[in-house]
């Protein structure tokens, strides 16, 4: 491991004198940045960070990111030292922003019991109420007009069952095992960034969830907890698996991968859709909207929303996007951690990832966040499977296929399983849930999953996951984007509808 170098005093009177757009400097729980060019690449805007220039900003800061972030992602040069706290005076610190719904006089106050909750689009509607815009916008968003982000779970409706009868369901085995870990439910909790949107806890509080419900939880790199914070909120022999977003500076990867390792993690899932973060357009209208307001009209026009211009070069600084098969070698000679692929797409890649040594991978689109127009994680599993069998070598018990996107009911758990999958992964549900309820709420949503794949297996007349195959399914339509449908009433009423530059003057919530 490289030696630290030793930090040196930094005055706040130093810090006051960085305070442009050019020439940046924050203090961040007790160290001191120099920000300059990353905050025209920052994924959560750049007046965020330009606007506390010279001001201790640790205060917003902790509320969505871990102390150590900079350390972990960007280059150590940005670290200039130590924040000599006998300086700081209160003119110098930047207050946490307010939750601003409490601005909002149409606001009702929201008062629904977690009983009430029934299905996972309920979860969905209470965060909208409960959440800041922030918030919000950065968790409902899709990339570019959010075609995929609504076909995930647009497809699933495609899929129709064809259940047996007259056989014993008296009792019905939901449990099943992922990497050969024990699961009460072929589920997970996926990786979503920026856990604290949802609740002060954020990872931590999925992570106890998980243990209550008896699911595994997978964290992710940009965790709002510190990585001992997360690992913390285990309880005793609870498994958690981990996402991972490549470094372009493959030393900080390799100090990650070995300290998750060290610490007891199961395997790492490393995403291979993100090259460069999608264009998530509701927040970034919601950035532009609420930054135009307070800032220099000079300003208004550049750099404010960054993933807009020059963020592939931005965002290689910490997701490298050179990254490809070969380098997976790397990864092999340095973990003996199973290596899932998370973000796969296509029958050839999922047979790379076979011939490559992987123990697995997702079919995912990041949850409609990355590449629009990609198709749901369900649409391309038959073509997936179809392949692998036809591999030499291959077995479901070494190399695993799990799904996500779109799941929000337990039949698109049961059709996922029926079509080869090992397990689903969850993203909006669980942070919703959490938005929602706390904790409690997450617990409740994946009880609400359990009740609802076990009546779908008691009707299906498959008493175990074991039970279920390909023959309880009817795919004939799944491919086809213009198969007509009943009209799916939670999805499109909970669906917040993009919009366009004008229509976002009015005064609605987005
Ligand atoms: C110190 C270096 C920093 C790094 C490396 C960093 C990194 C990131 C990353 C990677 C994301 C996006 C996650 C995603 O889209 O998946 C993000 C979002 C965000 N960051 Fe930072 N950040 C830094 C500093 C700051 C500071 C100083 C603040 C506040 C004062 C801040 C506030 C936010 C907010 C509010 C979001 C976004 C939520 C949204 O999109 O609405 N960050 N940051
Ligand atoms: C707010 C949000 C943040 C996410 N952050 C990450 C991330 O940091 N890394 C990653 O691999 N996937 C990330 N994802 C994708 C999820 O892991 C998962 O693939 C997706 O959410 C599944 O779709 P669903 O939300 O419809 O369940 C994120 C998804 C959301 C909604």
């Amino acid at each position: 491991m490289a030696a630290r170098k030793e930090l040196r005093t930094v005055s706040m009177e130093e810090v006051q004198k960085h305070n442009a757009e050019d020439d940046c400097w924050l203090v961040l729980c007790g160290k001191v940045y120099d920000l300059t060019d990353f905050h025209k690449a920052h994924p959560g805007g750049s007046k965020i960070i330009t606007s506390a220039a010279g001001m201790d900003a640790s205060a917003p800061f902790q509320q969505v990111h871990p102390a150590d972030i900079a350390e972990r992602l960007l280059s150590p040069d940005v670290v200039i030292g130590k924040i000599d706290k006998s300086t700081i005076k209160p003119e110098h610190v930047v207050a946490a922003p307010k939750n601003d719904d409490d601005e909002d006089e149409n606001q009702e106050p929201i008062e629904l019991d977690v009983s009430q909750m029934l299905n996972a689009f309920d979860f969905e509607q209470v965060a909208k109420l409960k959440m800041n815009k922030e918030g919000w916008a950065y968790y409902s968003s899709g990339s570019d007009d959010e075609i995929t982000l609504r076909e995930n779970h647009n497809a699933f409706q495609r899929i129709w069952l064809r259940p047996r009868v007259l056989v014993d369901v008296a009792k019905i085995d939901l449990s099943s095992q992922i990497l050969g870990f024990d699961t009460s439910i072929p589920l997970y909790i996926s990786a979503t960034a920026l856990g604290r949107l949802a609740h002060p806890d954020g990872e931590q509080a999925l992570c106890r969830a998980a243990h209550a419900s008896g699911i595994i939880q997978m964290i992710p790199t940009l965790s709002s907890c510190s990585v001992d914070e997360m690992l913390d909120a285990r309880a005793d022999g609870q498994i958690v698996f981990s996402q991972l977003y490549v470094n372009q500076n493959r030393q900080r990867t390799l100090e990650y991968i070995q300290r998750i390792e060290a610490e007891g993690v199961r395997a790492l899932f490393i995403t291979v859709d993100a090259p460069q973060l999608g264009r998530r357009e509701k927040d970034m209208r919601n950035k532009f909207s609420k930054q135009g307001t307070s800032i220099q009209k000079a300003d208004e026009t550049e750099g404010k929303v960054n993933r807009d211009q020059g963020v592939t070069r931005a965002i290689s600084s910490f997701i490298d996007p050179s990254l490809k098969w070969e380098d997976l070698q790397w990864f092999f000679e340095n973990t003996k951690l199973p290596i899932i692929l998370k973000g796969v797409q296509c029958a050839e890649d999922a047979v790379l990832a076979l011939r490559y040594g992987c123990a697995g991978i997702v079919l995912s689109n990041h949850g409609g966040r990355q590449l629009d127009l990609a198709r749901s994680g369900i649409e391309v599993l038959p073509e997936v499977m179809a392949a692998l069998r036809k591999e030499p070598g291959y077995s479901k018990q070494h190399f695993e296929v799990y799904v996500d996107g779109g799941i929000r009911r337990g039949a698109d758990i049961f059709k996922a399983l029926a079509l080869g999958a090992t397990a689903v992964g969850i993203g909006r549900p669980s942070i919703y849930s959490l938005a929602a309820f706390g904790p409690e709420g997450v617990e409740r949503m994946i009880e609400i999953f359990k009740d609802e794949l076990e009546m779908c297996m008691r009707l299906m007349g498959t008493p175990s996951v074991a039970h279920i195959c390909e023959e309880h399914v009817i795919t004939r339509n799944l491919a086809d984007h213009f198969a007509t449908q009943p009209r799916d009433n939670l999805l499109l009423d909970t669906y917040e509808p993009i919009r366009t530059a004008a229509a976002d003057k009015t005064k609605s919530k987005l």
